[in-house]
C-alpha cells in the first residue's frame, strides 16, 4: 500500500493520531501483557517465578542505568566522539586493549581467530596494528572484505586515519577497479579479488599478513580461501600470517578448521538494547517499516534509526513514501523536527554512500534505510533505534533447474542478533523486531547457510581447475557443498566446453578462467573473437554488469518508458543495450543526453569503465602469453547477427521456446525452457514484450517475483543451437519424433539426469 500524495493530505491529521497512537505503544502493552501471563502462569512454579523476577529487576536496573545515562545528557556524546583527535579516536576503540596480545598472538601462529563486536574497531585497526609493527616491511598486508562498498568504504576511512590518499599507502582492489599503488602497503579487497589472484600466485607471495575479515558471512570466496590460505601458509613456512575475523561466536568451527589455532576475543563495549516484538505478523513489511520508523521519529528522543530492508527498489520505495508522508507531518505539526532520510545498498554511487556517515546537524535526526550491508560490514555512529522487519534477499541456486534466482527470505536468529546489536554502541538502544517472538524463537534458523551450500558452483570450480585442483570432491572445503551441485557445474562446464570428457580444463577453459565473470559470459567473450564481433560483446558485457541503467523515476515512468521504447531492437535486449551504449558514446558521453533520456549516468560511466578494464585485461592477457594468445579486438559493423551468435555459443541453456498451445488462450506469451520445460515469460520491460513472431529466445538470468521472468532476452535463429551447441542439441531424426517435434527439429541431445555423463567427468583420469 502507498496512498497517494492526495489521499495522505486529506488524512493528515489523521495520520498524526495514528502515530500518535503508536504502533510502538502497542508493542510495548504487548510485552506488558505477556508478561502478566507468564507470571499468572508460572505463579504456582516457585523456580520459574524466581526467574521471571530477576528478569524484571535485571530490566529495572537496566532501565534506571537509561535514565541516568540520559540525564546526563550523553545524548551529545555521539558528537562528542567527531572532537577527539584520530589517534584519540582510535584508542577509544574496544580493539585497542587487546593491541599487544594480539600482535604476539600473530608473531607466534599462523593463523589467529578473532571475535569481535561490530564496530570494535576490527577492520579499521588490525591492519594499522600489524603495519606500525613492521608487518609491511615483509609484504603487503591484506583484508578481504565480502563487499564492494565495505572494502571501499573501508580504505577511504583508514587511509583518513593514516593520512594519506586512497591508492597511496592504503588502497583498495575490487572487480574492474584497482585503487592501489606502488606504496601500498595496507590494501583491502574483495574476498573474490584475492581469489582470482591465486590463479597467479598460489602462495600469495605478495603478502605477509592476510586477514579474512567478516568470516562469518561465509561466502564462496571465503570459504575457497580459507583452503587456499591454509595450503599457502604451509608452503610459506611462517612468512605468511592469516588472520580470521568474525563478529559471531562460531568460532570454535574456524578454530578446528586451522589447525586448533588460538581464539581472542575482543569485548566489545556496548549498552543494553530493548528489544520488542510484533503481536502479530505483519502483513506487508514495507507498511509496518514506514510506519514505525515515522512512529519513532514522532515519539521517541534523539537518536538515529537504522533500517533493514531487502534490495534497492525496497529501499527507494520506502525512502521516497517516508519522505511523503514527513512533508504532510511537517505542514500538520510545525514542531516536529526534521527526518533526513539516507538509503544505502551496494549499487549505490559511492559519493552518496559517505553520506551516510555525517553527523545529523543538530535538532534533526537521520534515518538510514539500508540493505544487510549495515549488518557487520559497515558501522554507523549514532544509531540508537534498529528497525528490523526480519528478512533478506539471497541468491539461491537450484542445481536441479540449474537455476539461480533471488529471493527474500527470512533472515536467521544470528542475523536477528546482529541487527539489534547495531542499536546499542552508542548508547541504550532499541530495536523493532516485525516479526512475532515466536517467530524468532521457533521458526527462524540459528544461522545462516554458508553461500557454498547453496550458489552455482560453475565459476568456482572453473576457477579452482584452472589452478590445477582437479579433485574438486576431494578439496578441503570447511563445509562440502553437496555432490549434486559440484555434478551439476561440472556438467556446465563441459557443455560450454570448459572442461574435457575427463573433467580437464580445456583451451577454452583456460582462458576463460581468466575473465572475473560467470562462465556463460566469459564463453560468450571468447567466442567474439571468432565471431568478429568482440567489442561488441564487451560493450554488452559492460553494461550487463553494472545496475540497471534504465531510469524510471516514480512520478515520470511513462515518460520513461516511452523514452526507452525509442532504444529498442527488434531482435532484442542485448543489442538494445548496444545501442544504447553507442548512442552515448556518439554523444560525447554526455550527462545531459543521459538526463534527456532517462539513463543513469553513473551506470553508464561504469559501464564505460568495465570496458576499458576489460580491454586493459585482454592487452595484458595477449602480452603475457609470448605470442601464444592472440585475442584482437574487432568490430562486427551492421552484422548484429554475429553477436547474438557469440551470445548463443553462451547462452544457449539459458534458452526458451514459445510455447504453442494452439486455440487455448495464449497467456500472454508463455515460454517453456529448452532444458527443463519450465515456464518462463518475458519481462515488461524487454524490447520483446508483446512482439509478435518471436519464436526461439536465450535470456540473462530468470527472475522470480510473482512469475519466472526472463530477463534481458533475445530472438535466436535456432539452428544456431546446433551449430554452437553441439554438445547438447542436435538436429533429430524424422522417424524419432512426434508431429509437434517435427515442426521443431530439434531436440536436446541427451537427459542430463538419466546419463552417465556426470559420472564420467567426475570420476575421470586426474
Ligand atoms: O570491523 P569492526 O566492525 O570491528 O569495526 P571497524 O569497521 O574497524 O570500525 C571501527 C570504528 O571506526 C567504527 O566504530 C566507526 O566509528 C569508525 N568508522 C567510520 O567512522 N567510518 C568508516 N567507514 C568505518 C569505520
Ligand atoms: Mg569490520
Amino acid at each position: 500500500k502507498t496512498a497517494s500524495l492526495e489521499t495522505i493530505a486529506s488524512t493528515g491529521s489523521q495520520l498524526m493520531k495514528d502515530v500518535k497512537l503508536s504502533k510502538i505503544e502497542k508493542m510495548k502493552m504487548a510485552e506488558k501483557k505477556r508478561r502478566e501471563l507468564q507470571k499468572s502462569q508460572y505463579f504456582d512454579d516457585p523456580v520459574m517465578k524466581e526467574n521471571l523476577e530477576k528478569q524484571q529487576e535485571n530490566e529495572a536496573i537496566e532501565e534506571k542505568a537509561v535514565i541516568e545515562w540520559k540525564k546526563q545528557s550523553k545524548f551529545e556524546s555521539y558528537g562528542i566522539k567527531s572532537k577527539l583527535s584520530i589517534q584519540e579516536q582510535r584508542e577509544s576503540l574496544p580493539v585497542y586493549q587487546s593491541r599487544g596480545e594480539l600482535l604476539k598472538a600473530v608473531r607466534e601462529n599462523d593463523f589467529v581467530v578473532i571475535v569481535g563486536e561490530t564496530g570494535s574497531g576490527k577492520t579499521t585497526q588490525i591492519t594499522q596494528y600489524l603495519a606500525e609493527d613492521g608487518f609491511a616491511n615483509r609484504g603487503i598486508i591484506a583484508c578481504t572484505q565480502p563487499r564492494r562498498v565495505a572494502a571501499i568504504s573501508v580504505a577511504k576511512r583508514v587511509a583518513d586515519e593514516v593520512n594519506c590518499k586512497v591508492g597511496d599507502e592504503v588502497g583498495y582492489t575490487i572487480r574492474f577497479e584497482d585503487c592501489t599503488g606502488p606504496n601500498t602497503k595496507i590494501k583491502y579487497m574483495t574476498d573474490g579479488m584475492l581469489e582470482r589472484e591465486a590463479l597467479v600466485d598460489p602462495l600469495m607471495s605478495r603478502y605477509s599478513v592476510i586477514m579474512l575479515d567478516e568470516a562469518h558471512e561465509r561466502t564462496i570466496a571465503t570459504d575457497i580461501l580459507f583452503a587456499l590460505l591454509k595450503d599457502a601458509v604451509a608452503k610459506r613456512k611462517g612468512t605468511l600470517k592469516v588472520i580470521v575475523t568474525s563478529a559471531t561466536l562460531d568460532s570454535t568451527k574456524f578454530s578446528q578448521y586451522f589447525n586448533n589455532c588460538p581464539v581472542f576475543h575482543i569485548k566489545g563495549r556496548t549498552f543494553p538494547v530493548k528489544i520488542y516484538y510484533t503481536k502479530t505478523p505483519e502483513l506487508d513489511y514495507i507498511e509496518a517499516t514506514i510506519d514505525t520508523v515515522i512512529d519513532v521519529h514522532v515519539n521517541n528522543p534523539d537518536g538515529d534509526i537504522l533500517v533493514f530492508l531487502t534490495g534497492r527498489e525496497e529501499i527507494e520505495t520506502c525512502c521516497e513514501t517516508i519522505i511523503e508522508k514527513m512533508s504532510i507531518l511537517y505542514k500538520s505539526d510545525p514542531n516536529i523536527k526534521e527526518l533526513i532520510v539516507l538509503p544505502i545498498y551496494s549499487a549505490m554511487p559511492s559519493e552518496m554512500q559517505s553520506r551516510i556517515f555525517d553527523k545529523a546537524p543538530p535538532g534533526k535526526r537521520k534515518v538510514v534505510i539500508a540493505t544487510n550491508i549495515a549488518e557487520t560490514s559497515i558501522t554507523i555512529d549514532g544509531i540508537l533505534y534498529v528497525i528490523d522487519p526480519g528478512f533478506v534477499k539471497v541468491n539461491a541456486y537450484d542445481p536441479k533447474r540449474s537455476m539461480d534466482s533471488l529471493i527474500i527470505q527470512p533472515i536467521s536468529k544470528a542475523q536477528a542478533d546482529q541487527r539489534s546489536g547495531r542499536a546499542g554502541r552508542t548508547g541504550p538502544g532499541v530495536c523493532y523486531r516485525l516479526y512475532t517472538k515466536n517467530a524468532y524463537l521457533k521458526e527462524m534458523s540459528l544461522n545462516t547457510k554458508p553461500e557454498i551450500l547453496r550458489q552455482n558452483l560453475s565459476h568456482t570450480i572453473l576457477m579452482l581447475k584452472a589452478m590445477g585442483i582437479n579433485d574438486i570432491l576431494k578439496f578441503q572445503f570447511m563445509d562440502k557443498p553437496n555432490e549434486d551441485s559440484i555434478l551439476k557445474a561440472l556438467e556446465e562446464l563441459y557443455i560450454l566446453e570448459a572442461l574435457d570428457e575427463d573433467g580437464l580444463l580445456t583451451e577454452v577453459g583456460r582462458l576463460m578462467a581468466h575473465f572475473p565473470m560467470e562462465p556463460k559470459l566469459s564463453k560468450t567473450l571468447i567466442k567474439s573473437f571468432e565471431f568478429g564481433c568482440s567489442y561488441e560483446v564487451i560493450e554488452i558485457i559492460s553494461m550487463l554488469s553494472v545496475p540497471d541503467v534504465f531510469f524510471r523515476p516514480r512520478d515520470k515512468r511513462e515518460l520513461a518508458d516511452k523514452m526507452k521504447q525509442r532504444f529498442d531492437d527488434y531482435n532484442g535486449d542485448h543489442l538494445t543495450l548496444l545501442k544504447i551504449y553507442r548512442k552515448w558514446e556518439n554523444n560525447g558521453f554526455s550527462k545531459d543526453w543521459c538526463t534527456d533520456n532517462f539513463i543513469n549516468e553513473k551506470s553508464m560511466r561504469k559501464a564505460k569503465n568495465v570496458k576499458k578494464q576489460l580491454i586493459k585485461l585482454l592487452d595484458t592477457l595477449n602480452g603475457k602469453s609470448k605470442g601464444k594468445i592472440n585475442l584482437v579486438l574487432s568490430s562486427c559493423d551492421n552484422k548484429f547477427d554475429q553477436t547474438r551468435k557469440a551470445f548463443v555459443s553462451g547462452f544457449f541453456e539459458n534458452c526458451a521456446k514459445k510455447s504453442t498451445n494452439h486455440g487455448r488462450n495464449d497467456e500472454d506469451g508463455v515460454f517453456k525452457t529448452l532444458s527443463d520445460n519450465l515456464s518462463v515469460y518475458i519481462h515488461p520491460s524487454s524490447a520483446l514484450f508483446k512482439i509478435p513472431g518471436v519464436e526461439y529466445v536465450i535470456y540473462h538470468t530468470l527472475v522470480l517475483t510473482n512469475r519466472e521472468y526472463m530477463h534481458y532476452t533475445t530472438k535466436i535463429d535456432p539452428v544456431w543451437l546446433i551449430e554452437y551447441a553441439s554438445k547438447v542439441f542436435r538436429r533429430a531424426n524424422e522417424g524419432e519424433l512426434g508431429i509437434n517435434k517435427k515442426r521443431e527439429r530439434i531436440q536436446p541431445l541427451y537427459n542430463k539426469f538419466d546419463t552417465n555423463e556426470s559420472w564420467r567427468l567426475s570420476r575421470g583420469r586426474r
